[in-house]
């Protein structure tokens, strides 16, 4: 089993939307059974809570099922992962500082540098935006998905 987290900051916008889009691909791809696909957060202000309703929103009008409880990035996941994918350079920070020296299996990407446009930017945060920006969030990850699920076939081989 590959393991995969994807983190922001609350773990309710951006990475349970990257987690229920990447989960669709998986099984449209058949990679369901092989892949563990999670999410968390670098802070834990949102421990136990639903998605943002505008997340679930987004997700329900593209058919993509979202069902996820918010949790914080904990040490072990640098032990339990192979793939950290963080939403923007806050995050990674974060996560970098978290792991310090923790020698970990977990790859820490960005999800951008698998964007087929623009692979310099963040996923931006959209918590004090509107619909707008939780649907431009959809269409940034959704573009992603597709390279960043080739990247993890061709590296652990699935
Ligand atoms: P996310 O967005 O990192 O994409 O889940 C946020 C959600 C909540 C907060 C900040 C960002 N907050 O400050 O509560």
């Amino acid at each position: 089993m590959v393991k995969i987290l994807f983190v922001c900051l609350g773990n309710i916008c951006r990475s349970p939307m990257a987690e229920a889009i990447f989960k669709h691909l998986a099984y449209n791809e058949g990679l369901d059974s092989k892949l563990y696909i999670q999410s968390a957060g670098t802070a834990g202000y949102h421990i136990g809570d639903a998605p943002d309703y505008r997340t679930i929103q987004v997700c329900t009008e593209n058919d993509i099922e979202i069902h996820h409880k918010g949790q914080k990035l904990q040490k072990e996941d640098f032990l339990e992962y192979d793939y950290i994918i963080g939403m923007d350079e806050d995050n990674i920070q974060d996560i970098l500082d978290r792991r310090g020296t923790i020698a970990g299996k977990a790859e820490i990407l960005k999800m951008r540098a698998f964007d087929t446009i623009n692979k310099d930017g963040d996923v931006p945060d959209p918590y004090y935006g509107s619909l707008i920006q939780f649907n431009e969030v959809y269409v940034m990850l959704s573009r992603c998905a597709p390279a960043l699920l080739n990247y993890i076939r061709n590296k652990s081989g699935v």
